[in-house]
């Protein structure tokens, strides 16, 4: 499929959608996440590729929803047309492992997908904020619910209702992002860390990603059960002989994904 928004690459085993709409400092309009839709439904379906990267440009990952686009909505507009649960979600049933390569401006929406992916890896002079308070409208693509899970009430409150931006080591800091590298070798970072996890069993990557998923969604007592219940299953992959046979014979191990 041949893309009008985003540039797409697949790295060894790790499938990298780069966001290019350079002029709008990658906001995120209805074409776009149409087209993120495909390029991941593509990833998805691809077994050469054990892991996803999402990336914007040096200035910005994306400055947010499309302005422009979300102007011409009116209630009944947005309520038809199902604004953002149409086609903004779909990163979040993705069974693979999803990193969001963050440099410059993650605001709004851009802050939101970031959020939607598996973690976060920022460059030094990446921004986060939620300032669509601005605009005269809440965040509306999860941000008030995962930046709150994130930070914690207050911060997510200051930040929702002021829409002040939050630089890299407030992010770090504050547990938004996995870890901040130099600007300059984040895809670099975003690659070696999607080449280590490639080099895990598939499997075992998706029962962690599940299991980890789960932490949200459910009771401490389910959750604990749900991943014992996948601690089980791994014992019956081909996989687990060879990981820990590696381990005793003091070798990389090599897994087949079954
Ligand atoms: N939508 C559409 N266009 C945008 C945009 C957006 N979210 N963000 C930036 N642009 C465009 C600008 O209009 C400008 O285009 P022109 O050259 O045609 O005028 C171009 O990108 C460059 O932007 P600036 O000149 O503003 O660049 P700057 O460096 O001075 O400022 C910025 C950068 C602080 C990020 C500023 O662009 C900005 O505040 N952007 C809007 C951020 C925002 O409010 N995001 C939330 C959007 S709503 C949303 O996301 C809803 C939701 O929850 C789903």
């Amino acid at each position: 499929m041949a893309y009008e928004t985003l540039l797409i690459e697949i790295s060894d085993q790790t499938g990298i959608i780069r966001l290019n709409r350079p002029d709008d400092l990658n906001a995120l309009n209805n074409t776009l996440m149409d087209e993120m839709t495909a390029a991941l439904d593509d990833f998805e379906a691809n077994d050469d590729i054990g892991c996803i990267v999402i990336i914007g440009s040096k200035k910005a990952f994306a400055a947010g929803a499309d302005i422009k686009e979300l102007k011409a909505f009116d209630f009944a507009s947005a309520y038809q047309k199902d604004l953002i649960s149409k086609n903004w979600e779909r990163v979040t049933s993705c069974r693979k492992p999803v990193i969001a390569a963050v440099s410059g401006y993650a605001l709004g929406g851009g802050c939101e997908l970031a959020m939607m992916c598996d973690f976060i890896l920022a460059a030094e002079n990446a921004k986060f904020g939620q300032p669509e308070i601005n605009l005269g409208i809440p965040p509306g693509a999860g941000g008030t619910q995962r930046l709150t899970r994130f930070v914690g009430k207050s911060k997510a409150m200051e930040m929702c209702l002021t829409g002040r931006f939050m630089d890299a080591e407030e992010a770090e800091r504050s547990g938004l992002v996995a870890r901040v590298v130099p600007t300059d070798s984040l895809m670099d970072e975003a690659k070696k860390v999607a080449a280590s996890i490639n080099a895990k069993s598939r499997p075992v990557t998706m029962m962690v990603k599940e299991s980890v998923n789960a932490a949200y969604e459910t009771a401490l007592s389910q959750g604990v059960l749900f991943e014992r219940r996948l601690f089980h299953a791994a014992f019956a992959t081909e996989d687990k002989d060879e990981g820990m046979e590696a381990f005793i014979e003091k070798r990389d191990a090599h897994f087949k994904n079954k």
